[in-house]
């Protein structure tokens, strides 16, 4: 049998699959559908300081192989998780990683210490990229400088491993990267969201009140999995590589060009039970290609 497990240094996982932020609500809804102890991690949805309603409908509109999504980073605050985490630990040994957001440096930083105070959560998921945000989709994580001031910030007030999540809506993803793990993340996590946009001709309109919205699912995979590469040949702490996985060869792909694990999103939308069917995949393609452990083909793209 295939070995799945992965190493990350500072915590080892199960299996490379990790469920996306945004794409696996708070974990809870998914327990009627299956066993989560099965993956690899699990990461809450975005989380600010206070509740939020997120952006006016519609929200989600489908394109060919793919999704455009504008929520708005909807929330119930960071109080209301808390109580959340404490239960789903309850139901689940899966490690719990928290997706930390923030309207300021100091709201990112807030946040991030009060979860990372809690015994339930296993690791941060700084979400320096969410292009949903009002000013045209600027993020931190669209300015070197601007992401190392944040990772530092944040750093000083955690004592969990910090996970920064990365923009590919930047002209040098490579240099934000560099910048984040200098600053001291202890993992990278890509790509967020493409930014792109839908009109409605009728009206002459955008069809997201926010203009522009986040482009994800199968679609993006190329795109995805080129800047995971890009960024796997400089960076010297793991990368978790995400963005159109649907498959159990997806993820070998990305761990091919360098990714220690994986995230899956889109696909938990239209198949709940996505997880479970590409973990046996992975399984299934490992035996077929007598690949022993993901370490013998991690990063060993031949070009
Ligand atoms: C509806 C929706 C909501 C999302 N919410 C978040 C979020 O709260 N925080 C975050 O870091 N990423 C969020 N994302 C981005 C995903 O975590 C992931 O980076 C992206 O969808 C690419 O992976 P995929 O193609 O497998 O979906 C969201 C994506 C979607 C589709």
């Amino acid at each position: 049998m295939a070995d799945l497990t992965v190493d990350l240094g500072f915590r080892t996982l199960k299996n490379p699959v990790i469920t996306a932020s945004g794409t696996f609500g708070y974990g809870e809804e998914f327990l009627p559908f299956f066993d989560l102890d099965i993956l690899g991690a699990i990461i809450m949805k975005g989380i600010f300081r206070e509740p939020r309603p997120g952006n006016p409908p519609p929200r989600l509109v489908e394109t060919p192989a793919g999704v455009l999504n504008s929520i708005g980073l909807a929330g119930p605050g960071s109080e209301k998780l808390q109580e959340i985490i404490r239960r789903l630990h309850t139901r689940t040994n899966t490690p719990i990683i928290v997706n930390v957001c923030g309207e300021d440096d100091r709201e990112f930083a807030e946040v991030a210490a009060v979860f990372s105070a809690m015994d339930e959560v296993a690791m941060l998921e700084l979400n320096i990229s969410c292009p949903n945000i009002k000013k045209g989709g600027a993020c931190p994580a669209q300015d070197a400088d601007h992401t190392a001031r944040l990772v530092r910030q944040v750093k000083k007030v955690v004592g969990k491993p910090l996970i920064v999540k990365l923009s590919p809506n930047t002209a040098d993803i490579v240099e934000v990267a560099q910048a984040a793990q200098d600053a001291g993340a202890d993992a990278l996590s890509l790509v967020n969201t493409f930014l792109g946009l839908a009109v409605d001709l009728e009206k002459r309109k955008p069809v997201f009140a926010n203009v522009y919205a986040g482009l994800s699912g199968p679609a993006v995979k190329p795109l995805a999995l080129r800047l995971v590469r890009e960024v796997c040949r400089r960076s010297y702490v793991p990368v978790i590589g995400m963005g159109g996985i649907s498959s159990g060869r997806d993820v070998l792909d990305y761990i091919l060009v360098g990714a220690a694990a994986v995230q899956i999103g889109t696909v938990n939308f239209y198949e709940p039970g996505a997880a479970v069917r590409i973990i046996g995949e992975i399984e299934t393609e490992m035996d077929k290609l007598q690949i022993k452990n993901l370490s013998e083909i991690r990063g060993k793209l031949q070009t």
